[in-house]
């Protein structure tokens, strides 16, 4: 398989148009084919990590990715430096204060310099609105590398973690226990019932999906032969589970609301005893970063169900599979065996 960056170009901007640029700024930007699509590269692309070139200097193709870190990051930074790189590229990395963008300078304004240059912008940020607005002034893919309503690439990571270990998405069950009402909570649900999963969500009253969220899952749930459930009770989401997830119970910015949220969510942590209730080959999947002894029990992060470094690894097979079939659908580069 081999790529080439799409190359009739004579000027600085890129061979396409706004209404054919692909973005990926939540789970559902994805239909349950395409999805499906990326995660087959995805795991083509990890067996022959050098096979897909679309950001190798081609005619007048672009080299650079902008990585914008608005929030702190391991995984999605390091994971975006490296997918980059095996994919001929350079990534220009921009942490938290560096740029101009949300105190002197517009995102609107941000992406239509940024889409001159670079060949795909990556940005974590707060509000989603922030990203839609980048989106729409931009003629080179935007990716979501987590807001405070979604982190949609740690999803594609998840599922091709899941399918690697369980052979198929559809019909598994998958739950996930704490707080309910944050990015990963909604991006497990959306991205669960894209690939046809029963995703089973339990929070506390007050910490659940919106009712926004819950009915576009139920929409693409409908699609799929997927289902959602979401309960206060944590025993009537883990029982019988193929995969048990978790998350940090104090996202990035709530730092404030930390001993009031360690308190909420105590019943809801992924001990062994809440393991005993899933089925005996689950699976346990986590983000991360993890905090032992409060959402996640040491032994069971560190035990034999635990596929969490897996899933962090798959962070860049996964988001170069995503890149790549951006560029592609973009049409922005060439990437073999897509159609
Ligand atoms: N899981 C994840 O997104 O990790 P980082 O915050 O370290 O990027
Ligand atoms: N919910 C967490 C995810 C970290 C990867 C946060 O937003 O901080």
């Amino acid at each position: 398989m081999t790529s080439t960056a799409a190359s009739s170009t004579t000027g600085p901007s890129p061979a396409t148009s706004k209404s054919r640029t692909r973005h990926f700024l939540k789970d559902t930007d994805l239909s349950p084919a395409e999805q499906a699509e990326v995660l087959d590269l995805a795991a083509r692309m990890k067996a022959a990590p050098y096979s897909v070139q679309p950001f190798a200097a081609d005619g007048n193709g672009r080299k650079t990715v902008a990585v914008i870190f608005d929030k702190t990051s391991t995984r999605t930074r390091v994971s975006f430096a490296t997918g980059v790189a095996d994919m001929g590229g350079n990534a220009l990395i921009i942490n938290p204060g560096e740029a101009q963008i949300g105190h002197k300078e517009s995102v609107e304004d941000t992406a239509k310099v940024l889409e001159r240059m670079v060949s795909t912008i990556v940005w974590r940020t707060g509000a989603h609105s922030g990203l839609v607005a980048m989106a729409e002034n931009s003629r080179v893919p935007v990716i979501n590398a987590l807001c405070d309503d979604y982190h949609p690439c740690q999803l594609l990571a998840d599922l091709l973690t899941i399918k690697e270990h369980k052979g198929a998405l559809q019909g598994l069950t998958m739950s996930y226990l704490g707080d309910s009402a944050n990015n990963m909570a909604n991006s497990y649900l959306l991205a669960g019932v894209t690939a046809g999963m029963n995703v089973r969500i339990a929070g506390p009253e007050g910490y659940l999906p919106s009712p926004e969220i819950i009915a576009a899952a139920e929409d693409r749930a409908v699609e799929t032969g997927g289902s959602v459930l979401v309960t206060v009770d944590p025993a009537e989401a883990l029982l019988g589970a193929d995969v048990v997830a978790t998350d940090t119970w104090v996202s990035m910015g709530q730092e404030d609301e930390k001993e009031a949220r360690l308190r909420l969510f105590r019943d809801y942590s992924v001990d062994e005893a809440a393991m005993k209730l899933a089925a005996p080959d689950a699976v346990v999947l986590h983000c991360l970063p993890a905090y032992r002894g409060y959402e996640i029990a040491a032994g069971v992060i560190d035990g034999p169900q635990s596929v969490v470094w897996d899933e962090a690894e798959n962070r860049l097979h996964a988001q170069k599979a995503l890149m790549a079939w951006l560029m592609h659908r973009s049409g922005l580069a060439v990437v073999d065996g897509l159609g």
